[in-house]
């Protein structure tokens, strides 16, 4: 049963994004990915758990062969992002000389993607570009370009299609936002 108001954790959630803008948003960015790597191998770097549904649904319509790994960084509690420092983990590829997109569930403040790219910096990729879900420009302090942006959004806390609330509510295939 599809229903537009949701309850987790004794907050409620409203319907932000329907699949069908998810499905269509998902498309345009991998129409442009295809176009901008046509005939080169990408190595897709998926950042777990967030970035799983995202990843699942856009890599499917990437064409040709490429490499897709899965990697960690360390995450937060709740709806405050840490500020602490977080660690790279499970990257086992050599990405030396490659074409990197990392793919993530959202960029907030940007401290966490700009955390990545800066461990990442050390192993010398040929490029690095950034393709997140969701975009919050009212919130973004970085001073990185974050080329591929599924979704730009306000402030307010999302969840749904792999995004949680204390690992809730990653299964929900719309977004939802805080109420
Ligand atoms: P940043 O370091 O502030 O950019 O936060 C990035 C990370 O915080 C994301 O990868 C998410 O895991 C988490 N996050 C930030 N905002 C939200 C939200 O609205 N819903 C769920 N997770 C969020
Ligand atoms: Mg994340």
């Amino acid at each position: 049963m599809d229903t537009d108001i949701l309850e987790i954790e004794g907050l409620r959630f409203a319907k932000a994004v329907s699949a069908e803008q998810i499905d269509k948003m998902t498309s345009r960015l991998a129409e442009r990915i295809n176009q901008d790597y046509a005939g080169r191998e990408v190595v897709f770097l998926v950042v777990l758990n967030g970035a799983f549904m995202f990843a699942s649904d856009l890599l499917k319509k990437i064409e040709g062969v490429h490499t897709v790994c899965f990697i960690k960084v360390s995450t937060y509690q709740g709806m405050q992002s840490s500020g602490e420092y977080s660690e790279v983990i499970g990257l086992s590829e050599n990405i030396e000389g490659r074409d990197v997109v990392i793919i993530e569930d959202i960029v907030d403040s940007g401290f966490t993607m700009k955390e990545m790219l800066n461990s990442l910096k050390e192993k010398n990729a040929s490029s690095i570009e950034v393709c997140t879900l969701v975009f919050k420009p009212d919130n973004f302090k970085g001073d990185y370009d974050v080329k591929y942006k599924g979704l730009n959004m306000g402030a307010e806390f999302i969840v749904g299609y792999g995004l949680d609330l204390n690992q809730k509510g990653r299964n929900l295939k719309e977004i939802y936002k805080k109420i």
